[in-house]
């Protein structure tokens, strides 16, 4: 024999005798009874029945080695519409080409679908080695195959579209029962709100979930079956098309992923020496890896070594120690604040419901989460894209709501949970707030004792001002700083700190706690909280953009912002705070520092009068007190209080009318230097009235478009309340009204009396006194006698009781 010519007859041995039956040819259909077997034998498709006791024939692939009863039908064709009558049925391909199952009738039970193919004359399909049933041109083309229509099986090397843009996602269906191959509730699927996790559900609820898919664009793992083996697996992003696949290194035993009729999703691989399917994982693996199981804000947790059980993620405890699936709740009330410490759980399969924000970088979506009260907690990975195709690989997931479905392993993956403030912060809250308490309780006076104040901590005050950074601070006063903060997250706020251990500081804060919480008016600042912190005292204010009256009425620049028109409005805004000072409130209230510097301006230009820490509160049958500690303003403060320390609402109505001349004006009561010709603002204003000359007084920036008889009544109820006498001076209810209706008569003003605080001199008591001038005269007086004045006529709403009989 020619030795040239032997590996030729082996080539030959080898392909010629065996018939191929592993391809269905066009005129030859497969009926019950014959098979596809793939090359090397491993798989075979043709007619099965699941149930001995039922004829119905199904279309299916199974595995060709194993026997039964392990046997297992990996694919099934027409598993909706079996075969009932198998004595004609035949699976063919037709000329389209299509693959095409009939029964008795000729009528098609389960048919492909071929819009795209032409030239199917010789078309063929095939069983291949790996499991995958194709339809196929001669030249190689694939018309369809077995392998994008799945059924419940992923095999090895089998490209699994997950989910695509066109063709929405791809859904395995348990069968419906052990021997019934038909649809069930159960199937399992991308999530299609997110393409970023896994699910089976039941029906419309989820069932079970796996991991949030961060890293794994590639991943191997070993397992043993019948020896070792490695499972490879891919999880592609292209384009938007997310595929899966997976393989088993070479000489493995069979192993396939099956989502099976009880709704686990299952990786199984063959023991020969057993003779049975050995499970390697498989999800749900227990009772608490379903979806949920152990309620909002527990976990499943798997790091112990044993059964897998039902835990509550740190900071959290059992709602129910007897029901596990109402699942856990706060130790610590959550209250949402800048200040909010993040805890990180590592090892976690991150909760369902969550909210992927595009595009971020892991501190942008740690800071995103900080910034906003809603978000509970957020977990970030970097999507690793061998393709290159992603356009966003950073995965910034954010919870708002409850969080659920957690569980805790090995994986990479770190939750970070917004958690309330330590206990030993809120120890030491609890004892700031209740020292508040105590404070305020011990405090006599009319003030209810019950009083029911918010309180502040002070390491939220810190945190809200960068610790007073300097450039926070808003102004300056006697009183100590104001500084903008940021408090609970979104809200601004001024935050006033008294000055350090000052007693007067302590008395103002006293004040203005009590005062101020009591009272909610349009034109009185808000007070929304007050701390106390060892020989710290603050007040925490609503934070108000334009700063306050004297910012705009004395800059020559900003004074042209301050219109006619708004100018009108905080006159009669401020009017309308004193008045409700004096009256509308449960208490008879004197500010005794009404001035430009204390009207603040919203941020639609409306007054809001601030600073009560000189305030006093009258009873209801006192009309006037005397102190000996004559606080205010010099050039607001009333004669009879300057120099005798009587205060009464009427000295309110004294600082009005000295703020009302400079609001009109422009010119501050305290630079008498700025008018020349006389030595102050109101001997100036008295001596335009009674000349007729009031449009001398205006405000050059507004002169031009004001109403001049407007603002020559404006400058006539000035001058009413800067009258000598208090008793001539009119209530603040009769200022609004006659600020307000123009029809009111005004009464001639009197004279007006100014003190000259340069020329003070300290008396014996130590008191200050005050050269008194009237009408540019100079008297000493120690009280004026009242003399004539016109009285306006009451107001129906005016307070009887405060006026002297
Ligand atoms: C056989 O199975 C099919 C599909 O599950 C079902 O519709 C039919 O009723 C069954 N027939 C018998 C005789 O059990
Ligand atoms: C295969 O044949 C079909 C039909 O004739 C044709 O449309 C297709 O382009 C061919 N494909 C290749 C790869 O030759
Ligand atoms: C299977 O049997 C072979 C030989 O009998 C043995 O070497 C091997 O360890 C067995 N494998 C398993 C997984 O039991
Ligand atoms: C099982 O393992 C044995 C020994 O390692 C090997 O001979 C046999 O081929 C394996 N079976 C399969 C199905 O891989
Ligand atoms: C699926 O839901 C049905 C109806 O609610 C229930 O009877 C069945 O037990 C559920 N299946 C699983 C696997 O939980
Ligand atoms: C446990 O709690 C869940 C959810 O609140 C409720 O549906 C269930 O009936 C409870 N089970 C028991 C035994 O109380
Ligand atoms: C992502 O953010 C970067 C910088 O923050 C920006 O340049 C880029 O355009 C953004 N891409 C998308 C898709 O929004
Ligand atoms: C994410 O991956 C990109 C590209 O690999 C890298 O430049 C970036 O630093 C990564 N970001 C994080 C937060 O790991
Ligand atoms: C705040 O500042 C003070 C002094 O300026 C400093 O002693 C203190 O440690 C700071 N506190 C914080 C929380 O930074
Ligand atoms: C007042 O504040 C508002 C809001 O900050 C601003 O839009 C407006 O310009 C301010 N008005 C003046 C006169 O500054
Ligand atoms: C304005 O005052 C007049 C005269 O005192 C009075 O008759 C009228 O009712 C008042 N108008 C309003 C709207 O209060």
């Amino acid at each position: 024999m020619d030795m040239a010519c032997f590996p030729l007859l082996i080539l030959l041995l080898l392909s010629s005798p065996c018939q191929s039956n592993d391809q269905l040819k066009q005129g030859n259909p497969l009926s019950p009874g014959d098979l596809l077997i793939s090359e090397g034998g491993d798989f075979a498709l043709g007619f099965f029945s699941p149930d001995a006791s039922n004829k119905s024939l199904y279309i299916g692939i199974w595995y060709h080695n194993i026997p039964e009863p392990q046997r297992k039908v990996i694919w099934v064709a027409n598993r909706d519409s079996p075969v009932t009558s198998p004595s004609s049925a035949k699976l063919s391909v037709t000329k389209n080409p299509e693959l095409v199952l009939s029964d008795s009738q000729g009528s098609p039970l389960w048919a492909t679908k071929n819009d795209a193919a032409s030239g199917g004359a010789r078309a063929f399909a095939v069983l291949r080695s790996t499991g995958n049933f194709v339809l196929q041109l001669p030249n190689g083309t694939e018309v369809w195959q077995s392998f994008d229509h799945p059924t419940d099986t992923i095999l090895p090397g089998m490209k699994v579209l997950l989910s695509s843009k066109a063709q929405g996602a791809t859904r395995f269906f348990a069968w419906k029962d052990l021997n019934d191959p038909s649809i069930g509730n159960l199937y399992g699927g991308v999530d299609p709100n997110s393409n970023l996790q896994f699910l089976i559900w039941n029906g419309t609820a989820p069932y079970c979930r796996t991991t949030v898919f961060n890293d794994i664009t590639q991943s191997s793992s070993t397992y043993h079956s019948n020896g070792t083996s490695v499972l490879y697996q891919e999880l592609v992003y292209i384009g938007n098309e997310l595929y899966y696949m997976y393989y088993v290194s070479t000489g493995s035993p069979y192993t396939r992923v099956t989502l099976d009729y009880t709704g686990k999703m299952k990786l199984v691989s063959w023991n020969s020496n057993m003779s049975s399917w050995a499970v390697i994982t498989e999800s749900p693996g227990s009772h608490c890896d379903t979806y949920a199981a152990c309620g909002p804000f527990g976990y499943c947790d798997h790091t112990s070594g044993g059964v897998p059980t039902c835990q509550c993620i740190d900071g959290f405890e059992r709602v129910d120690e007897h029901n596990i699936t109402r699942g856990c709740q706060r130790k610590e009330v959550l209250e949402c604040r800048k200040g909010n410490h993040f805890v990180t759980l590592p090892g976690m399969k991150v909760p369902d419901k969550f909210l992927r924000i595009s595009n971020t970088s892991f501190d942008q979506c740690a800071y995103m989460c900080n910034q906003n009260c809603l978000c509970v907690a957020y977990a970030y990975a970097n999507i690793s894209d061998a393709t290159g195709s992603m356009i966003d690989t950073s995965r910034c997931l954010v919870w708002t709501g409850d969080l659920v479905d957690m569980g805790k392993s090995d994986v990479e993956e770190n939750l970070y949970l917004r958690l309330a403030d330590s206990p030993g912060k809120q120890k030491k809250k609890k004892a700031q707030e209740r020292m508040m308490q105590e404070y305020l309780s011990s405090m006599d006076g009319v003030v209810d004792k019950n009083i029911e104040f918010p309180f502040i901590s002070f390491e939220d005050i810190i945190l809200a001002t960068d610790n007073f950074s300097d450039s926070n601070i808003l102004g300056k006063g006697g009183f100590g700083k104001v500084y903008k903060g940021m408090l609970e997250g979104t809200n601004e706020v001024a935050i006033k700190r008294l000055g350090k251990g000052s007693g007067q500081g302590t008395d103002e804060f006293r004040n203005e706690v009590v005062l101020i919480v009591k009272l909610q008016h349009k034109n009185l600042v808000k007070l929304l909280g007050c701390c106390i912190h060892e020989d710290e005292r603050l007040l925490i204010y609503e934070y108000l953009p334009n700063k306050s009256l004297d910012y705009f009425l004395f800059d020559s620049a900003r004074k042209s912002m301050l219109q006619w028109t708004t100018r009108s409005k905080i006159i009669q805004g401020v009017a309308r705070g004193i008045m409700y000072l004096h009256q509308d409130s449960r208490l008879t209230i004197i500010h005794r520092d009404i001035k430009a510097s204390n009207i603040l301006l919203d941020k639609e230009m409306s007054p809001k009068i601030s600073d009560f820490g000189m305030a006093r509160i009258f009873c209801s049958d006192q009309h006037q007190a005397n102190t000996n500690r004559v606080v205010g303003t010099y050039g607001y403060m009333s004669p009879e209080y300057a120099m005798e320390g009587a205060f009464s609402v009427k000295s309110d109505t004294y600082s009005f009318g000295v703020l009302l001349l400079e609001i009109v004006s422009g010119l501050k009561i305290s630079s008498p230097h700025r008018i020349t010709d006389f030595p102050n603002l109101i001997v100036y204003a008295w001596n335009s009235w009674k000349d007729r000359k009031t449009e001398d007084l205006v405000d050059l920036s507004v002169k031009e478009n004001c109403p001049l008889d407007e603002v020559s009544r404006c400058i006539h109820i000035g001058l009413l309340c800067v009258q000598d006498s208090p008793d001539c001076r009119p209530l603040m209810a009769e200022v609004v009204s006659m600020l307000e209706n123009k029809t009111i008569q005004l009464p001639t003003p009197t004279c007006p009396v100014y003190f000259a605080s340069r020329d003070a001199e300290t008396g014996r008591d130590g008191n200050s006194r005050f050269r008194l001038m009237a009408c540019g005269a100079t008297r000493t007086l120690r009280r004026f006698a009242p003399t004539g004045c016109q009285r306006s006529a009451p107001t129906a709403s005016a307070d009887r009781r405060l006026r002297n009989p």
